[in-house]
C-alpha cells in the first residue's frame, strides 16, 4: 500500500464522521439558542436596560422571571408582541440557552 494515497473506504469515513460531529455541535440548543439572543435580543436589551449589556436583563436583581414556565412567557412576549418573528424551534432553544446560561431553573 503507498502511504500516499488514502483508502477511500477510510477516507469517507473520516469526512462523515467529521461532518457528523459537526452538525450535532452546531444544532445543539444552547448554540442555536445563544446565536438568536445574539442576533435579535441583545441590542435591545443593552440599549432598554441602559447597562450596555444585554446579558444583564437576565440576571438584574428585580428579574421578572422566576420560573422557567415565567421564562417561556417572557421570551414568548419579547418575540410576539416585538414581532421578531422567531420560530417556534428558535423560542425553545432561546429558552434553554438562557436558562442554562443565566437562569439555572430546574423546571
Ligand atoms: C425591542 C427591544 C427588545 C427586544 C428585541 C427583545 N426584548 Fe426582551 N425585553 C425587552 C424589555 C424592554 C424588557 C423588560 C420588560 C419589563 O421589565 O417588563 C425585556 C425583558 C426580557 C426578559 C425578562 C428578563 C428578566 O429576567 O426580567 C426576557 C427573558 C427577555 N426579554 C427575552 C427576550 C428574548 C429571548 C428576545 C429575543 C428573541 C428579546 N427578549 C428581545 C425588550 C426587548
Amino acid at each position: 500500500m503507498k502511504l500516499n494515497r488514502l483508502h477511500p473506504t477510510f477516507a469517507f469515513l473520516v469526512i462523515s464522521s467529521f461532518a457528523l460531529s459537526f452538525s450535532v455541535f452546531a444544532s445543539s440548543d444552547f448554540d442555536r439558542g445563544k446565536k438568536v439572543d445574539e442576533e435579535k435580543c441583545y441590542s435591545c436589551h443593552a440599549k432598554k436596560t441602559g447597562f450596555g449589556n444585554g446579558d444583564m436583563i437576565y440576571t438584574r436583581k428585580d428579574s421578572k422571571v422566576q420560573s422557567l414556565s415565567k421564562l417561556k412567557t417572557m421570551v414568548g412576549m419579547c418575540n410576539t408582541e416585538l414581532r421578531l418573528d422567531l420560530f417556534p424551534e428558535d423560542e425553545v432553544d432561546v429558552v434553554a440557552y438562557l436558562n442554562k446560561q443565566f437562569y439555572k431553573f430546574n423546571k
